[in-house]
């Protein structure tokens, strides 16, 4: 079996404030190959967010099947999916979420801390080497430019030597300089690390790189059915 990622009839909704509930995602189906690289292209609104957190387990879906490596995820406890997560899932956000008062390496190595329990700090320094910052590991977050920020984010990310990446518009908040550069790392390091990756945007540009596209918003029958007349 070659599927890293396959979700079929995953249905997705939320209460809204003002009563009554939306669905966000109607997801007949979706696969990922291992060591794939997908770009999943959506309006802003249309769920993408939502279907990362569902695919990272923050998230548990109404219905529907989401197996990753053969784990089905909807059958875990919110532990065993906390766990899991942990151990087979890095995440980029857009925000990139690093903690304050740590430098760039101890970042990177508290992506490691809830996995394999062990600080690998020749992996931690390795990674920020690949994603050329060894001169900046006794940095702090504010002592970083963003795109240098994310760049830390992407090692942290794969510390702990996950099956798949998941990044959530992981450029939206850089300069187009850096963008393209983080998104090469990304790219490239998932390719080195042999690392599904799955990233979200609404920015066809970005998209575009990337060899295989999927179309959110024709594929999430929620989408059709909120915007058909
Ligand atoms: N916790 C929540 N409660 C209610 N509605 C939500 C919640 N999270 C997201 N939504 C709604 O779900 C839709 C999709 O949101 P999101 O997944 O963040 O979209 P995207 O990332 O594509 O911009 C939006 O209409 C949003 O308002
Ligand atoms: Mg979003």
């Amino acid at each position: 079996m070659t599927a890293m990622l396959q979700i079929s009839d995953l249905v997705k909704s939320f209460h809204q404030p003002g009563g009554g509930a939306l669905t966000v995602l109607d997801l007949p189906r979706l696969e990922i190959r291992k060591g794939e690289q997908v770009a999943l292209i959506g309006q802003s609104g249309g769920g993408k967010t939502t279907l990362l957190h569902l695919i990272a387990g923050l998230l548990v879906p109404d219905t529907g099947s989401i197996r990753i490596d053969g784990t089905e995820l909807t059958r875990l406890s919110e532990q065993g999916r906390d766990r899991f997560r942990a151990a087979a899932i890095g995440y980029v956000f857009q925000t990139f979420n690093l903690l304050p008062a740590f430098s760039a390496l101890e970042n990177v190595k508290l992506g490691m801390t809830f996995g394999h329990g062990q600080h690998d700090v020749s992996r931690a320094k390795d990674l920020l080497d690949r994603v050329g910052l060894s001169d900046r590991a006794d940095y702090r977050p504010n002592q970083l430019s963003v795109g240098q920020q994310q760049r830390v984010a992407i090692a942290r990310a794969l510390a702990n030597k996950p099956k798949m990446l998941l990044a959530d518009e992981p450029t939206a908040n850089v300069d187009p300089v850096s963008a393209d550069v983080v998104l090469e790392l990304i790219r490239t390091t998932c390719r080195e690390e042999d690392v599904s990756l799955m990233i979200v945007t609404h920015d066809m540009e970005i998209a575009s790189e990337f060899q295989r596209i999927d179309k959110l918003d024709e594929i999430n029958r929620a989408f059709a059915a909120s915007h058909s007349v």
